[in-house]
């Protein structure tokens, strides 16, 4: 293949976000909020900290707040500033990332997440290797955005590249698992939910992918699958029979699996701990609650 530069990113977010609901009946799942911003704003800047500069949004007639989340409020702005308040008018300035174009496309019947990133396909070009970021996965880092390590490492290798998090060997059934041939982490197979004695490592796929074209000519001939949806991990296996993909382990950092209440309630505890300006009250306050009596 003939190297290309990653600058398009597709994150899906038509999903029905059932494991949500009722929060999730009129809201999306990509707009609840860790701390002060929603989930989905987390994910466009880690996109463009990676020199991403096209966000492709894999959305749905019901979620047109995101893209409202992204556009200019005009009367919102002006009204800030003639009430003096620049402190709040430069968070809302900040929302989209300085650079980065964000573009929508439908998802019209939620047919699995393998269904969504071929939805993006017009706005691909066939030659176009391209970034996956699922929305609900916030990856907080100490030094450099998990995508932005993905790319450094796809200008090395040049092939689809899979972010893997080691999780405890015994809860690798919760996840979907990959097998490493060798300590250069070429992936040589994906096993979705293994139990414990069968798992062939600890390593998990979390949500940040970057894949070469070929993906998305292997999604087009993907049968439904598993739940009668187009499964991406079914595409990803095909590739693996094909081209070499590599695995990259993200380790100066935390996933929070915010799709899933716990990883949600946890996400907004350690980001609150963390926040500059709450993070010493908000620590205090946790330390004086007696928990066992709540
Ligand atoms: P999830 O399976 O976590 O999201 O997909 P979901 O289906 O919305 O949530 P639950 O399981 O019902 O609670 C991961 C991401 O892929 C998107 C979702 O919006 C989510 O951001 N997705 C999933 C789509 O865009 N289309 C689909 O058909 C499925």
């Amino acid at each position: 293949m003939i190297y290309k530069k990653i600058t398009k990113a597709i994150l899906p977010v038509a999903g029905l976000g059932t494991r949500f609901l009722p929060a999730t009946k009129a809201i999306p799942k990509e707009m609840l909020t860790v701390v002060d911003k929603p989930l989905i704003q987390y994910i466009v800047h880690e996109a463009a900290e990676a020199g991403i500069t096209d966000i492709i949004l894999v959305t749905h007639s019901s979620k047109n707040a995101i893209e409202n989340h992204f556009d200019k409020h005009y009367e919102l702005e002006t009204e800030l500033q003639l009430r003096g308040k620049e402190e709040r008018l430069i968070p809302i300035q900040e929302i989209t990332p300085e650079g980065v174009r964000i573009v929508s496309v439908r998802q019209p019947e939620a047919l699995g997440l393998g269904h969504a990133i071929l939805c993006a396909e017009p706005v691909i070009a066939s030659d176009e290797p391209f970034a996956v970021l699922l929305p609900d996965v916030l990856m907080h880092h100490s030094k450099k955005g998990c995508l932005a390590q993905m790319v450094d490492f796809y200008e090395k290798v040049h092939t689809s590249v899979i972010a893997l998090e080691a999780v405890p060997e015994d809860q690798v059934e919760k996840y979907g698992i990959a097998e490493i041939n060798g300590a250069d982490m070429r992936i040589s197979s994906l096993v979705e939910k293994p139990k414990k004695e069968d798992a062939p490592s600890n390593l998990s796929v979390v949500g940040r992918y970057i894949f070469t074209p070929r993906l998305m000519q292997l999604l087009k001939v993907t049968k439904p699958g598993a739940g009668g949806e187009i499964q991406l991990t079914d595409a990803m296996d095909r590739l693996l029979d094909e081209e070499v993909m590599f695995g990259f382990e993200f380790k100066d950092g935390k996933s929070y699996d915010c799709g899933d209440k716990q990883g949600f309630l946890q996400a907004n505890i350690e980001y609150a701990l963390r926040d500059p300006k709450l993070g010493a009250d908000f620590k205090e306050y946790l330390k004086s609650l007696d928990v066992d009596s709540i």
